[in-house]
């Protein structure tokens, strides 16, 4: 049985009140579920608070990205290292929206998963293609070019100690979910890809979907055999979506 995931991503919102009463809700709410996890991941400034509110829960925590340096004159970074100091289990490395809005380049991105990899963290490697991209039906090259450049950079066994997204990017905070077909094709070719490099590092790897999930979506996407769990956004957000969603799990 590969392990199980849902993964909230708060991106750019929160604020310390706000904050409070969702891990508040969270941690009352997400009941331990055996070879299921379920982790947010969080603005680093909050990555204290969190700590200090889910230390005694069953949520893990980490932050939407890593620092592509370890330390030194780099204005506004946050490393891999800082991050892992709060006690944080994950780091979202390569996320569509740091590579469209922030110019992370698929070596940048590598990059940033090894140092992710050096402090102990999960990275959570996120890929996924462009509605142009699938229109044009590149989806398949875009999301192994993607994988890749971190399997080059790492080697297989770098998936190892890590968890990969698919994130269709049209799918983002659009409300259009990618079909559970849809979506299950894009697992099965990226784990048959890893399988073919190693068989058991392939079988093992868990793979989510992420793009409009929702409590009213989670529970059919999660019961293709290629879909591990989910990265979810918006829904991250209200206590009683992000619940729905890990009960869907
Ligand atoms: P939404 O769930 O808001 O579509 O965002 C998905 C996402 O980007 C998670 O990383």
């Amino acid at each position: 049985m590969r392990d199980r995931f849902v993964i909230g991503n708060w991106k750019l919102n929160g604020g310390l009140a706000a904050n409070a009463l969702l891990l508040d809700a969270l941690s009352v709410g997400v009941v331990e579920k055996s070879g299921r996890s379920c982790g947010v991941c969080v603005p680093s400034p909050y990555l204290a608070q969190v700590q200090a509110a889910l230390k005694d829960s069953f949520i893990g925590w980490g932050s939407q990205d890593v620092s592509r340096f370890e330390s030194g004159a780099y204005t506004g970074d946050v490393s891999a290292g800082m991050v892992a100091e709060f006690g944080s289990r994950y780091a979202l490395v390569g996320h569509s929206e740091r590579r469209a809005i922030f110019g992370d380049t698929e070596d940048v991105v590598a990059g940033k998963f090894g140092l992710a990899l050096r402090a102990v963290l999960t990275p959570i490697l996120c890929v996924g293609e462009s509605l142009p991209e699938r229109e044009s039906g590149k989806t398949e090259e875009v999301v192994w070019r993607q994988l890749q450049a971190v399997v080059v950079a790492h080697g297989v066994s770098g998936l190892s100690r890590a968890i990969l997204a698919y994130e269709p990017v049209w799918a983002i905070g659009t409300g259009k979910t990618a079909s559970p077909g849809q979506a299950e094709d894009v697992h099965a070719f990226l784990r048959g890809k890893v399988r073919a490099l190693d068989k058991a590092i392939g079988d093992q790897l868990s793979i989510l979907y992420g793009g409009s999930v929702k409590k009213s979506n989670a529970a059919e996407l999660f019961g293709m055999p290629d879909i591990d769990g989910g990265l979810i956004g918006g829904a991250s957000l209200v206590a009683e979506e992000f619940l729905g969603i890990w009960n869907a799990l």
